[in-house]
């Protein structure tokens, strides 16, 4: 039971990257534990697109400030012509699939030795236009990859996390 607590407790938003490319199969490995994130009514409507030549990094960097110059970086989107349908109203569950898919992506470099942070400091529509994502995908998430640099470390706030009495009510 403690393996995942250490595992969640170890992550950490990781801000500077070794540019030693992270191998195959652990990209596959985290792409493996994305695929079994659950989806609202399992419709499955994300695209992870996979940015990881030199031109389309740079592109990336130019219109979202904190990829970090990580050697891999994850955009996570939802197809909004597959995501189910919020009940009564015209919103649909891409954004909570693809956090709940980013999650387990985070965890799974973890696992691997590989650091990431999650980025939410970005226009949709500016990452869409810069690596020709359709219309129809909405970006939810993006996730740099790689080996923490040399004496990359947490940030403060890292541990700074609210006592449960504060974030937990029993009712
Ligand atoms: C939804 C979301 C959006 C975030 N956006 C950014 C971001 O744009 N840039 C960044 O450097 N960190 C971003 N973070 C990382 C948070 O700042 C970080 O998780 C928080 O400060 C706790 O630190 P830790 O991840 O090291 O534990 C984001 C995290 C989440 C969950």
């Amino acid at each position: 039971m403690k393996d995942f607590y250490e595992l969640a407790k170890n992550r950490y938003s990781c801000r500077a990257y070794s540019q030693k490319q992270p191998e195959q199969e652990k990209i596959d490995y985290i792409l493996q534990c994305a695929k079994v994130a659950p989806t609202a009514r399992n419709f499955q409507p994300q695209k992870i697109f996979v940015v990881k030549s030199q031109e389309n990094l740079e592109k990336l960097a130019a219109v979202c400030p904190c990829t970090y110059k990580a050697p891999v970086v994850f955009v996570i989107a939802c197809d909004n012509s597959i995501a189910a349908a919020h009940l009564g109203d015209d919103g649909n569950f891409g954004e909570t699939d693809c956090a709940i898919i980013c999650t387990h992506m985070t965890l799974a470099a973890k696992e691997v030795g590989l650091d990431s942070c999650i980025v939410g400091w970005f226009v949709d529509k500016d990452v869409k236009e810069a690596l020709n994502i359709p219309q129809n995908y909405t970006v939810y998430d993006i996730l740099p990859v790689g080996y923490a640099a040399n004496g990359a470390a947490p940030s403060p706030r890292h541990s700074d996390c609210k006592d449960l009495s504060e974030t937990v009510e029993v009712i």
